[in-house]
């Protein structure tokens, strides 16, 4: 298989690495496809050979070369990458969100009908080994029929804090994020249920990454860096130096851009009431802003209850490196309760790689295929439509104080799920 990749930022990392690495058998990369020439020149120094290089108006050259398409670029891209690839009949793997509004999932919907090409979502999450184990203990009836969720997220004011930084700032770029990040959060719901959501309210605001006076425009070369836990050195990181701050003068993407100046246009707490089709309820709050990472989702059921609390950062070092492998303190819990039992801890099996082996099944199912996976964690078009939905739906809620219904429209959410 010739892969095109489009989107040669951070994401892309993962997959140039695979097919350099233990995938190289499953392919080869074809071409690169970004707005920005010295991210590609940095990936393509990568390769043993250079593969050409296009513009975005060159992607229709770049699908000439490829039988299949790698959507790494910024979420609102999406769309125009995955509908065009589809319509050429390519194979497409696309990063989460599959894209950021109603509009264009109705547009890849149609794609994807009229397509002969495949499309899959990485939705890493899935294949992480505590959420999978979730979904099988649920798969299993467990706890019986899941009659509520609630489900909790924060994240610190590292990662928190990057989404302010750069272009998921804007919701115009990342659908804010309650599409760019919770996407992951709403689709872990809808799998792990196996149902389809019927109905979103939602409320957000933003309360802490606003304009505070003083602030420099930007980390670089500002007076704090160092020592300001806000800041971000990207001239302290080789990778962030080469793809960010030295290929600027290209397209001017600021990659440290001030947390607290004028331009935010997302929020940073958000909380949502989803009912779904099977008649469960979910309740989901996320914060940006919190002094630890970590997560925490309990499932009510007709016959008992799974609570999973996951810590992946302790407490937040004062220094604004993006490093995950920086983080302190991780641990994970999944606690079974059945009525008129003992509580009882589920052991989590860890795989090999990175999030407890969840890394390598995902770039297994992505270039060698799922297999017959009891958990079905590969995620279609169908599946990232749903979970956008629930995302976009919760902006038009935040912004017109109303609930939205799911089950009209062209959004395909009453299609039983597998
Ligand atoms: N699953 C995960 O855990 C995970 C983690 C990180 C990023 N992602 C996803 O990967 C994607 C990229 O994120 P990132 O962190 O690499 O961002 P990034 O800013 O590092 O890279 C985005 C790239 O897209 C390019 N781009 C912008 N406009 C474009 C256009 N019109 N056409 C082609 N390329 C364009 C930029 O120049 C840049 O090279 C996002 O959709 C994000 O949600 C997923």
């Amino acid at each position: 298989m010739r892969y095109g990749i489009v989107g040669l930022g951070h994401r892309a990392q993962m997959y140039v690495s695979a097919l350099l690495g233990d995938w190289r058998d499953c392919g080869t990369i074809a071409g690169f496809c970004d707005v920005n020439r010295a991210r590609m020149d940095y990936y393509n120094g990568r390769l043993g050979d250079p593969v050409p290089c296009f513009d975005p108006g060159g992607f229709a050259k770049l699908l000439e070369l490829c039988d299949a398409v790698i959507v790494t670029s910024v979420d609102a891209t999406h769309a125009r990458y995955v509908v065009a690839a589809l319509d050429a009949g390519k194979h497409v793997v696309v990063e989460k969100p599959l894209t950021v509004d109603a509009e264009s999932c109705a547009e890849i919907a149609a794609a994807a009908e009229r397509s002969t090409g495949s499309l899959v979502v990485t939705f890493n999450y899935r294949y992480s080994p505590r959420n999978s184990a979730v979904r099988g203990l649920i798969m299993d009836g467990t706890i019986g029929e899941v009659t509520s969720v609630h489900f909790d997220w924060a994240l610190d004011t590292i990662h928190g804090a990057d989404y302010f930084r750069r272009w998921h700032r804007d919701r115009a770029n990342s659908g804010g994020l309650l599409v760019h990040k919770s996407t992951h959060h709403f689709d872990l719901v809808n799998w792990w249920l196996g149902t389809t959501p019927v109905s979103v309210y939602a409320e957000g605001a933003l309360r802490f990454y606003t304009p505070r006076p003083g602030r420099p425009a930007r980390s670089y070369g500002a007076p704090g860096l160092g020592t300001d836990p806000f800041l971000l050195d990207l001239s302290a990181d080789p990778r962030l130096k080469a793809l960010y701050l030295d290929a600027e003068h290209e397209d001017g993407y600021i990659r440290d851009q001030d947390v607290f100046t004028e331009g935010v246009t997302i929020e940073d707490n958000m909380a949502l009431l989803v009912r779904y089709a099977s008649g469960a309820l979910l309740t989901y709050s996320l914060n940006a802003h919190a002094p630890a990472e970590g997560y925490r989702a309990v499932f009510n059921g007709t016959a008992g209850r799974i609570e999973l609390e996951v810590c992946e950062r302790s407490w937040t070092p004062p220094h604004a490196a993006i490093d995950p492998s920086a983080a302190p303190g991780s641990w994970e819990r999944l606690t079974l309760h059945r009525h008129w039992a003992q509580a009882e801890e589920i052991p989590i099996e860890q795989g090999e790689g990175g999030h407890g082996g969840g890394d390598r099944l995902l770039l297994d199912d992505v270039f060698r295929g799922p297999g017959a996976d009891p958990l079905a964690r590969q995620a279609g078009y169908l599946d990232g439509i749903r979970s956008v939905m629930v995302g976009a739906s919760a902006n038009r809620s935040i912004a017109t104080g109303l609930p939205v219904n799911l089950t009209g429209g062209g959004t395909r959410m009453a299609t039983p799920m597998r």
